[in-house]
């Protein structure tokens, strides 16, 4: 796979922020995510702009920084925003981020994110697990990659191990938590309400326009991936839906709580 020029300089610097290996693991905080940072002790910040070649992400409700500390007793990296293919059209805007994991030790993976939701039970403020996912745009990060390693087999992309143990994690501390297949949209225009039944038809229970080119690269890279949304709102047309951004910034901020019991009973017994 190429090595992306940038790798050696974004590792070093953090080395110098006294960043290294091996992390126990990793997460990438979406839209409104940020607070889960408040729980880290010992935190060490790294702004996004420090690290060359790291990809900024121009989103409202991002830090567009790393945090590195204990997290419930674990040692975590955690990436307090992320960049997006809408932002600039490459799919594999991520892979310098997630390439890093793979020098601090390949950890687990959680990756969070702000979604629509196609499912009333599942509504604004509520958590879901993602368990499969449908990358209806066609783009795919590992495009112009080379070797058999690019024919990645995504069965089980979404590791069932980590799955189980957000799942007993969830019963353990009362957190609700839903299932459901992610479908990405690559926004940044929300989708119509065609589009929306659309995707009901497909299978999907969650929209969002991340995450599935992360989820793509992170198995390229051999890491183990789990992922969850934050409902932030109803599908465009569903139930008087009509997504707005600072919604999904106020509400992901609200249920951010949610996440953060969530993690603080997963962290803990993660093996
Ligand atoms: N669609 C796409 N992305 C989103 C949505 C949505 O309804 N809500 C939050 N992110």
């Amino acid at each position: 796979m190429t090595v992306d020029p940038a790798f050696e300089a974004a590792l070093s610097a953090l080395r110098d922020h006294g960043i290294a290996g091996p992390i126990d693991c990793a997460l990438v905080l979406g839209t409104g995510l940020g607070s889960v940072v408040e729980d880290v002790e010992n935190p060490v910040v790294v702004a996004y702009s420090a690290l060359p070649g790291f990809p900024q992400g121009e989103v409202s409700g991002h830090a567009r920084q790393l945090c590195c500390g204990t997290l419930f007793g674990r040692k975590v990296l955690i990436y307090q925003g992320r960049a997006h293919y809408y932002e600039g059209g490459d799919p594999a805007v991520m892979r310098l981020p997630l390439g890093i994991l793979t020098a601090l030790g390949s950890p687990p993976l959680i990756l969070t994110n702000a979604a629509g939701s196609l499912r009333p039970e599942m509504g604004p403020g509520s958590l879901a697990l993602i368990t499969d996912h449908i990358n209806l745009n066609g783009p795919n990060p590992l495009i112009g990659d080379t070797g058999d390693g690019r024919f990645v087999p995504m069965v089980d992309a979404y590791d069932p191990l980590l799955r189980d143990g957000l799942m007993r994690a969830a019963a353990g501390e009362g957190v609700p938590l839903g299932e459901g297949v992610y479908l990405w949209f690559t926004g940044p225009s929300f989708e119509t309400p065609a589009e929306i039944r659309m995707a009901k038809v497909l299978g999907a229970d969650l929209v969002g326009m991340s995450t599935v080119p992360e989820v793509i690269l992170a198995r390229r890279h051999g890491l183990r991936v789990a992922a969850i949304s934050v409902v932030t709102n109803m599908g465009a047309g569903l139930h008087g839906g009509a997504p707005h951004h600072s919604e999904t910034r106020d509400v992901a901020g609200t249920a951010s709580h949610a996440l953060r019991r969530l993690l603080r009973g997963f962290l803990p017994e993660l093996t």
